[in-house]
């Protein structure tokens, strides 16, 4: 476990060989020669066969370390399971911004997730509704019969809430019974909570249950996550004036939000799957959230404070477990939450939201500023001279020479490659 001593604070990371960089990881976060082999190591056949069906073999992606990141007072060392370029980059340069002025402060709920219960066919949609808010003591208990281990925790159902809908078929009524899931992200506890309760739900309305699932929008379990980004580092006011210029595209016109949020859950994915988390869960709730106005917009907020400083605030559900799911049984995702050092699931989200900002806040300063195809450059030449037939050396020599005539594309690469040899 990484102590509050060890400092995520690294220069040239980027510059060391893989085995240097597994040295600084071993050293922050004391892991042991077993752990350090898993990152040259597949997912044991065994193991993937018992997590879907007709497996076939096991499919890899790049897994890197974000560097710099300081949350709460706390340093931490994100691993980040992505297939895009620049991303790790970017966010580990994002947060040694940040931590000019203190690192990324967050705020959360309570881990409370949504579980639905959809109630059809009744005479008086209203009196049922009524007849169940009266029964909301009856209806805990029986919840929580389900989960005795959560409740001994502290968690379990908390509440109900009923909602009448208007459909194409008419009145309907969903009722939502609110959870507190603790470590869990929580979708079985939930769905074996809103099962359980169908038959009592159809007594009481006299209805008939048609589905019980949670919801993803879990607009009960926010985190908030803020930075401050030093003007002087940005390269003045007049830059910070650029991002703000840039971040209200976002703000008011959906074709952009999509493309700056995706620009979020780059950072966000990259270190839900690492941690062997639902990013699709993630990614739903994070799209239905941005559009609860009613207009799809920026789920990140963007203002200059009174030194002329850019401020930045980033607000979603975040529905992520440390115990049970895939998380528990992929040893890589073990591994990846050990080197986070973090204790409990609230912990992890904050530090995901965290992250969400610093991939967003770099994304949109590139932008502002030189554009991002320059970040990108290097590696994409990289792959573009694989891509042509490059080995060992050739690879940078021919990508090398690709920058320098402002020219990635393949037949180029080829052209170089056969005048090297
Ligand atoms: C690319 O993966 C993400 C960006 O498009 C995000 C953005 O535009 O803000 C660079």
């Amino acid at each position: 476990m990484s102590d509050k001593s060890k400092s995520s604070k690294i220069s040239g990371f980027y510059k060391l060989p893989v085995e240097k960089r597994i040295e600084i990881v071993k050293d922050f976060s004391d892991l042991n020669e077993d752990e350090i082999k898993l990152f040259s190591s597949c997912l044991d056949m065994g193991i993937a066969n018992r997590m879907i069906e007709n497996v076939l073999g096991t499919f890899e992606l790049p897994l890197g370390l974000a560097v710099n990141f300081k949350v709460n007072g706390k340093d931490y060392l994100l691993p980040m399971a992505t297939e895009e370029s620049s991303v790790v980059a970017a966010a580990s340069n994002a947060a040694k911004i940040a931590r000019i002025n203190g690192g990324f402060k967050t705020e959360c709920t309570d881990p409370l997730m949504i579980g639905q219960i959809q109630i059809l066919h009744m005479a008086d949609v209203a009196g049922a509704a009524k007849k169940i808010m009266s029964k909301k003591k009856e209806i805990l208990y029986l919840a929580n019969e389900q989960d005795k281990v959560l409740v001994k925790f502290g968690g379990g159902a908390k509440d109900v809430e009923v909602r009448i809908l208007d459909s194409p078929l008419g009145k309907m009524i969903v009722t939502h019974l609110i959870v507190d899931v603790r470590d869990a992200m929580g979708a079985n506890a939930v769905n074996t909570m809103c099962e359980a309760l169908a038959p009592m739900l159809e007594e009481i309305t006299g209805g008939k249950v048609r589905l019980k699932i949670l919801s993803n929008l879990a607009d009960k379990r926010i985190v908030k996550a803020k930075a401050v980004f030093d003007k002087k580092k940005l390269g003045g006011e007049h830059i910070v004036d650029a991002f703000l210029e840039s971040y209200n595209l976002a703000v008011v016109d959906p074709y952009r939000a999509a493309t700056h949020n995706k620009g979020i859950m780059n950072g966000i994915d990259s270190l839900i799957i690492a941690t062997g988390n639902d990013f699709r869960a993630i990614e739903a709730g994070a799209h239905a959230y941005a559009s609860r106005t009613g207009q799809y917009t920026s789920l990140s907020h963007y203002y200059k404070d009174k030194n002329g400083d850019l401020v930045g605030e980033l607000e979603l559900p975040m529905a992520v477990g440390i115990v049970g799911g895939a998380g528990n049984i992929h040893p890589k995702a073990k591994l990846c939450k050990k080197i986070l050092g973090i204790k409990t699931a609230q912990e992890l989200a904050e530090v995901v939201v965290s992250l969400g900002l610093a991939q967003n806040f770099a994304a949109v300063f590139a932008l502002s500023t030189v554009g991002i195809q320059k970040g990108h450059m290097s590696l994409h030449a990289k792959n573009i001279a694989v891509m042509a037939g490059a080995q060992g050396n050739e690879i940078d020599k021919v990508a090398n020479q690709m920058i320098k005539e402002g020219k990635i594309k393949l037949d180029q690469a080829e052209e170089i490659l056969k005048e090297i040899r």
